[in-house]
């Protein structure tokens, strides 16, 4: 019997001991931890709830580009206190102590060594572990912070391999801890609306979505100091695929309940040429040492695209481009048999017919009467604390509000799993002359009767306050 069957037996044996399924094993009694709950396997983490926390201790791991963002945004949230910070370069880990000493958070230091993240995982002063290092680390940290009863926000993606993926899945079935993806994309303005037309049926039945990310990293990728150790173009000088799908992927899953109601069945993933990278590296490494070990090296293509079918005959085709000199997209274009919407190129717009767009006063009125609840409550205090516009603080916000309330996390374990499989499974199809590849049901079958959870219309919660 392999891990996988082991697990599922497990599980089966739970449910027919009444542990999953019932509303009683969506919530974990008060007081207990992940770790007091390892030998009992806490089951589908769908729907499932934690003790509620009324202040949220969170440990940072990773101060660079984006953790320093979330220094800057999480102190804003009421009932959050950092007590830790950690970064391998130590002067980085300083200079976010000092701003957080200057205020109400007195964050522990831990610094030095590449494995001083565990000190921190291991303390008993924090119950979220917010993961900010570069990609190859996601899945480890992430691991090992929930073995120590921690909770995880960790940034995309999640993991980097299949096997990565279920330790994910396993380890927070195992613990009962909160395994969430830091899917700010999830969360943003436009995304917001659209997924509450097409819940309401504006939109018709969900036929097709689209989603990128093109994005123009080509001078940040070659850049000595931007990037930790150069991880970012190590990953692109490495691997062929689709390398970053949860941006284009996330929003379009949970507009189509992916993971709860349908799943995704196979890919296939197309990549062109490198016309940029490697030429990029031979001209800066005539002048400097640093960049030969990046000459000859089989860079990612240019522009890869990826179609997958959905269970329930649903496509969605998503592309990654961090080169080309093209404009900033995620497309997000969702078409349905009633309507279509399409953020990019903006202005974002809305159409109900093959004639055109609907114009201004139309889209006015579908924003009174569409824009979701979430959208009202803080989404003028989180456009002031910003983030990428204010996406990145609702995301923390309802993620802070969820574990203060003793919900379950709107986007959890099985949607990490999933949306960062993608990526090893387009390096996959690309590497065959773009076979199709099946899909992992990191569910196990239970998307069939998981029950959605993002809830933009704050039916639960929403009591945290911005400050
Ligand atoms: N969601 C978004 O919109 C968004 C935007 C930017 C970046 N990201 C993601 O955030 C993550 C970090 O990206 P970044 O741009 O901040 O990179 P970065 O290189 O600026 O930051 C990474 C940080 O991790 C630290 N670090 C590396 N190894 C460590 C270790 N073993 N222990 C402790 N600290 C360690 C580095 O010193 C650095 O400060 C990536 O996963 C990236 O994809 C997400």
């Amino acid at each position: 019997m392999d891990r996988r069957d082991f697990i599922k037996q497990a599980s089966l044996g739970l449910a027919g001991a009444g542990f999953i399924g019932s509303s009683l094993a969506n919530m974990l009694p008060a007081g207990l931890t992940g770790r007091k709950y390892s030998s009992l396997m806490a089951g589908n983490m769908s729907g499932r709830a934690a003790p509620k926390l009324e202040t949220v201790r969170i440990g940072l791991i990773g101060i660079g580009n984006r953790g320093s963002g979330a220094v800057n945004r999480l102190p804003r949230i009421e009932g959050v206190q950092i007590t830790a910070i950690c970064d391998i370069e130590t002067d980085r880990a300083e200079k976010a102590k000092a701003e957080l000493d200057a205020t109400v958070h007195r964050p522990r230091l831990y610094s030095g060594r590449a494995d001083s993240w565990k000190a921190l995982c291991d303390s008993d002063d924090v119950d979220l572990v917010y993961i900010c290092t570069p990609w190859d680390q996601h899945a480890e940290q992430s691991v090992y912070a929930m073995e120590q009863g921690k909770h995880v926000g960790v940034e995309l993606p999640a993991a980097k391999t299949i096997d990565e993926c279920w330790q994910l899945v396993e380890t927070s079935e195992k613990t009962g801890q909160h395994c969430m993806m830091l899917g700010n994309t999830c969360y943003d303005f436009f995304e917001m609306m659209v997924m509450n037309m097409a819940h309401q049926g504006f939109l018709g039945e969900i036929v097709h979505g689209e989603g990128a990310y093109i994005h123009d990293l080509m001078d940040l990728n070659f850049s000595e100091t931007y990037y930790h150790d150069l991880w970012r173009l190590r990953e692109n000088s490495e691997r062929n695929g689709l390398l970053y799908p949860p941006h284009a992927i996330g929003p379009m899953s949970k507009l189509m309940n992916i993971n709860c109601g349908d799943r995704m069945d196979y890919l296939v993933s197309v990549s062109g040429n490198d016309f940029m990278m490697a030429d990029r590296a031979r001209e800066l490494a005539d002048e400097n040492d640093l960049w030969k070990p990046f000459v000859g090296k089989n860079y990612r293509g240019n522009m890869n695209t990826t179609t997958i079918r959905t269970q329930k005959g649903r496509t969605i085709m998503i592309q990654h481009d961090v080169t080309s000199p093209r404009p900033y997209t995620r497309i997000y274009l969702v078409s349905g048999t009633k309507g279509t919407a399409q953020k990019w190129p903006m202005p974002a717009r809305i159409s109900t017919s093959h004639t055109g767009w609907l114009d201004d006063e139309a889209m006015k009125e579908l924003e009174t009467k569409y824009t979701p609840e979430i959208t009202k409550r803080v989404g003028d205090m989180a456009r002031q604390v910003g983030g990428h516009g204010g996406m990145d603080t609702i995301m923390d916000w309802r993620l802070i509000d969820c574990l203060r309330n003793g919900l379950p996390l709107e986007i959890d374990v099985y949607d990490a799993a999933l949306w960062s499989a993608i990526a090893p499974l387009t390096e996959q199809s690309v590497a065959n002359r773009s076979a199709s590849v099946d899909i992992p049901d990191f569910t196990r079958g239970a998307w069939e009767t998981n029950k959605p959870v993002m809830d933009i219309q704050l039916e639960q919660g929403g009591t945290t306050k911005i400050i």
